[in-house]
């Protein structure tokens, strides 16, 4: 293996900057709490820190919507504080890696309000700005330029009066989308993530990038139920021109430098087109988030929520272990910013919340690919009780509940969805302790803090041999000293059973057979009799006496030698 592949032995922590430890009293996380909870991080194992945008911004999309990317919200703190992220991180053997939000800009960044100030502006072609449809009135109903949908709801066309043209936002209002068409845009990102790099971080999450480009004929796409009139916004994505503005960021900002880490967030992608984003012989991106498999409870759209089909799952990452085998890299994860806590997604977080906790994170880490913890999944963080609209936060919830209000659902229906699926559930505070705002902040918090952190906190968790932590901690271990983990390869077994996910790894002579019981009832562990008198290196039970049967939520990694 060479050095440029040090990531397939490493884990990664998200942290969610505005959620994870306030050190000034405002109720916001900030990067001086980050540096005073790296200790926990080094000991917990990772290799990487991601941190969400902590750019400045006017926080419409919590700091996706940029407004300078070479300085930092006085929320978050100043660049000298994140020089010092950057050189303690570092002495810990911690590498820090930015997100890297190019899809869209703030409309309150320097760019945008140039191209905002009319049509003769030199920066007006830095973004899409287009005329009302053919023979329409600028503003009459329809009258967008395409039917494109916003992810936040709405179309994804905003009217500036001044001019009578429309900008194009994929996401908010507030976000608008770049042109990667001129080139002067993205020699202007580049340089910018140079500067990044120069200041010493590790590398780049990059947000949508896959939507950077664009069909530049701007079709009309088909019409999704869920959004009429208008067409999900993730048909937009991997455009004409989208592997070839990668290879020519990976030459402008990459080539030549060592050990970093690129991941490139990439809704909709497919297995076909992740190997060639994740070829290393095509110099693009190290490894790609895909979303098959956190989509595959919904419906129509995210707010339909359905129940989990455990077959699907794994047919889902059997394709995606199988697609990445020869060629490129998975990334594995659960939990983001943007997802329902995974305990209370797919397994129990009621009575089975640590066994079940522990076994999503074993079959998840135990995979081909590098895994990302986000901030308190281990711990075994659930989602919230919220219990009016008054206690969300996040734009993509509050516009899609005045947007299903306002088309006459149901609002307990409304809430209900947001409850499961809303990503407020993932950006309630970091639960540290069992004080009052859970050590998050001595100030009252930007949304409130779940009030299950009496009984789950960092120091609860810490003092209890069996939490869900100390599992974590073991499973991170495991990526670095087993070599099979990270380099093995990936068979699946028993997939059509409903109940348990089970699988194999190998790398020469030695074999790992993997299980996790996806019900809170005893389940037939398919061929684990015959793995008896193999070590059983992990598990979340004691020592079966049965080895054919598998407890409440059991998980177990029996390993053989030769
Ligand atoms: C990505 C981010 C999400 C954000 C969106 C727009 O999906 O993960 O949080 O809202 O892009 O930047």
């Amino acid at each position: 293996m060479t050095d440029d592949q040090w990531f397939k032995s490493a884990v990664v922590y998200q942290v969610y900057p505005r959620s994870f430890q306030d050190s000034d009293g405002d109720g916001i996380g900030d990067v001086p709490g980050v540096i005073s909870r790296l200790d926990y991080l080094q000991q917990l194992g990772i290799d990487v820190l991601w941190l969400s945008p902590i750019y400045t911004s006017p926080q419409d999309d919590n700091g996706y919507d940029i407004s300078d990317y070479q300085d930092i919200d006085p929320v978050f703190g100043t660049l000298a504080d994140v020089d010092e992220l950057v050189a303690q991180a570092h002495t810990r053997g911690i590498r820090i890696v930015m997100d890297l939000v190019v899809n869209h800009t703030s409309d309150e960044h320097a760019w945008f309000v140039d191209a905002r100030s009319g049509p003769e502006s030199a920066k007006r072609d830095w973004y899409w700005w287009r005329p009302p449809r053919d023979g329409m009135e600028a503003g009459a109903p329809g009258a967008e330029p395409t039917n494109w949908g916003s992810a936040f709801s709405g179309p994804a066309w905003t009217l500036d009066e001044a001019s009578g043209e429309y900008y194009l936002h994929l996401f908010s209002r507030k976000q608008p989308d770049l042109n990667w068409e001129n080139a002067a845009v993205r020699e202007a990102v580049y340089a910018m993530m140079r500067r990044w790099l120069e200041r010493g971080v590790d590398g780049f999450r990059m947000d949508v990038i896959n939507f950077i480009s664009k069909d530049p004929a701007l079709p009309d796409y088909p019409v999704s139920p869920s959004r009429a009139p208008y067409a999900e916004p993730g048909q937009v994505s991997c455009g004409p021109r989208i592997h070839e503005f990668l290879q020519e960021m990976h030459r402008a900002v990459f080539a030549g430098r060592d050990a970093l880490l690129t991941v490139g967030e990439m809704p909709g992608v497919t297995i076909e087109e992740a190997r060639l984003f994740t070829d290393p012989e095509r110099a693009e991106v190290d490894m790609v988030f895909q979303f098959e498999h956190v989509d595959i409870d919904h419906g129509d759209g995210k707010w339909d929520v359905r129940p989990l089909q455990l077959t699907a799952l794994k047919a889902s990452f059997g394709r995606w272990q199988a697609g990445l085998a020869e060629r490129g890299w998975n990334s594995l994860y659960w939990n983001n910013h943007d997802q329902p806590r995974v305990v209370s997604r797919f397994g129990d977080d009621g009575e089975h919340r640590v066994h079940s906790a522990k076994m999503l994170g074993t079959v998840l880490h135990l995979h081909r690919g590098t895994p990302y913890v986000y901030e308190g999944e281990e711990l075994g963080m659930t989602n919230a009780p919220f219990a009016a609209i008054e206690d969300f936060r996040d734009i993509e919830s509050l516009n899609h509940y005045a947007a299903a209000i306002a088309a006459g659902q149901d609002q307990d229906h409304v809430l209900g969805a947001l409850r499961t699926m809303g990503r407020d559930n993932a950006r309630t505070p970091m639960q540290w302790d069992g004080s009052a705002h859970a050590g998050f902040t001595t100030g009252t918090p930007w949304i409130a803090v779940n009030p299950n952190h009496a009984e789950i906190n960092v120091e609860a968790a810490r003092a209890d041999p069996d939490s869900v932590l100390h599992h974590y901690r073991r499973l991170i271990e495991l990526r670095h000293t087993e070599p099979v983990v990270a380099h093995g390869d990936f068979e699946m077994r028993m997939a059509d059973d409903e109940h348990v996910y089970a699988f194999v790894r190998r790398l020469g002579d030695v074999a790992l057979f993997v299980l996790g019981n996806f019900t809170g009832a005893e389940a037939a562990a398919g061929e684990a009799a015959e793995w008896a008198d193999a070590e059983l290196l992990l598990g979340n039970y004691d020592a079966p006496q049965d080895h054919g049967t598998l407890r409440p939520w059991e998980t177990r990694v029996y390993r053989r030698d030769g």
